[in-house]
């Protein structure tokens, strides 16, 4: 089966190599001359673990390959795959699908003959739909049938999530689509992993529900923090007793800074541009998108509160800056909102991240970049741990506190146990557990 994979970001680049690894066909279309250029000369320009390796593998098959000829693409393809960007539109958080439809306009050009046209960005509800509509009308002398193909993979864990998805959701409305969709997934069968066919809609709105959803006890078990905070009971325990529920599970229970990312933002806000605009207010992820914002302030205040009330004049060191472990994206990082309010409030701030800092340079100017953690921690009045890369976990707390010139730490993602930290002589601030003094 021969597909085209139109956009190579993290969706697009990771499915188009993850298709092939199934056995398909794959040309991977980007408008992006510099980004095709690199991947033809087998260098990747996102960093997520073991795509290098598998997009090699398959570029050297001749299975996959790369291309800014859209309409060459296209042509040969039974399915078409557009796996564009949908970020939020600046002002009304709508999704931007601008993208999108500047894709299927050059689609329904490009094509020859009946083709399946999937939508495997994320893409609000009824957009399939309208996707329909403009193909009927450019093309009423072809067969083009919509489909809808939400993608769950994670950021840092992505190959893995695509080859081995807890589920495949599609949306089809027609045998054509249906049949296209299964013969692309069919190695899946040999796992046993469901493959939901439904319709347009519904398909569209399990992705919009799944990560709202996941957005929503991520901002609960962050709220179950600040209490446990202040009845002294240790959140990572609640989390613990709540996960053993099989009605709750134990995922998505970690409480830290709050979410962020190129899509529980994007997503929350797309959703609930949604509610409106069908008249059905949702007034849950209303609270959750607010009360996420508003976390990120708060955990600077939890900064401030342990330098004893000010960082005026202070150094604060800070571990990791993306938005979560084993990537290097910073979009919507809490970073990007706790970092200059440190610096606003007249604290010099010095930062380490194994894989973010390209990317995080031009976004925070006003931070000094450090060679490594130790480095961040140098003649530190507080350390900050903002992302809980492994590298952090093994780190020596004795070095550490011999670097700093205060032994303060503020473990935003609870990666250290409280009583070693004391132990060796620091005072530790962590989140929804007890902030202890040095032993
Ligand atoms: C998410 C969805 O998980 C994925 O299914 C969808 O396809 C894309 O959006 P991603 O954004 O890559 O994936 O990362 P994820 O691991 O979900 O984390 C999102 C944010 O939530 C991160 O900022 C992370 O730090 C935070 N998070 C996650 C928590 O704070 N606590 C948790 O327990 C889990």
């Amino acid at each position: 089966m021969r597909i085209a994979m139109i956009g190579t970001g993290y969706v697009g680049l990771v499915s188009g190599a993850c298709f092939a690894e199934f056995g398909l066909d794959v040309v991977c279309v980007d408008k992006d001359e510099r980004k095709i250029a690199m991947l033809e000369e087998g260098r990747i320009p996102i960093f997520e673990p073991g795509l290098d390796t598998l997009v090699a593998r398959h570029k050297e098959a001749g299975r996959l390959s790369f291309t800014t000829d859209l309409k060459a693409a296209v042509r040969q393809s039974e399915a078409v795959f557009i796996a564009v960007g949908t970020p939020t539109r600046r002002g009304d958080g709508h999704a931007d699908l601008t993208y999108v439809f500047a894709a299927a306009e050059e689609i329904a050009e490009a094509l020859e003959g009946p083709t399946v046209v999937v939508t495997k960005s994320t893409v609000p509800v009824g957009t399939g739909r309208r996707l329909q509509r403009l193909f009927r009308a450019k093309r009423p002398d072809l067969a083009i049938d919509v489909a809808s193909n939400p993608e769950f993979l994670r950021e840092g864990s992505a190959i893995e999530d695509f080859l081995r998805p807890d589920r495949v959701v599609c949306g089809v409305e027609s045998e054509r689509a249906h049949d296209a969709l299964a013969n692309a997934y069919r190695p899946l069968n040999l796992i046993e992993t469901p493959i939901m066919f439904t319709t347009l809609e519904t398909a569209e709105l399990v992705k919009y529900a799944t990560n709202s959803f996941l957005a929503t006890k991520i901002t609960f078990i962050n709220e179950m923090a600040d209490l446990c905070e202040k009845v002294g009971a240790d959140v990572q325990q609640v989390a613990k007793g709540m996960g053993l529920d099989g009605r709750i599970g134990r995922k998505f229970l970690h409480s830290g800074p709050g979410y962020g990312g190129s899509c529980f933002p994007k997503d929350t806000l797309a959703l609930l541009r949604s509610g409106e605009q069908y008249d059905s207010p949702l007034r849950i992820v209303e609270t959750v998108v607010s009360v996420n914002e508003g976390r990120k302030r708060r955990m600077v205040r939890k900064i401030v509160d342990a330098c004893g009330g000010s960082v005026a004049g202070k150094t604060i060191g800070v571990l990791g800056v993306t938005f979560k472990p084993n990537t290097d994206d910073m979009r919507d990082s809490p970073s990007l909102v706790i970092l200059p309010a440190l610096r606003a409030e007249g604290a010099k701030v010095q930062a380490f991240d194994p894989e973010g800092m390209r990317e995080a340079e031009a976004l925070l100017p006003e931070v000094e970049w450090c060679a490594g953690p130790y480095d961040a921690a140098r003649q530190a009045d507080a350390l900050v741990i903002l992302t809980e890369w492994n590298v952090f976990r093994g780190l020596d707390l004795g070095r550490l506190h011999d670097e700093m010139r205060r032994p303060v730490l503020v473990d935003l993602r609870n990666i250290f146990d409280p009583l070693q930290v004391t132990q060796a002589g620091f005072a530790y601030t962590g989140i929804g557990r007890a902030t202890t003094p040095a032993a």
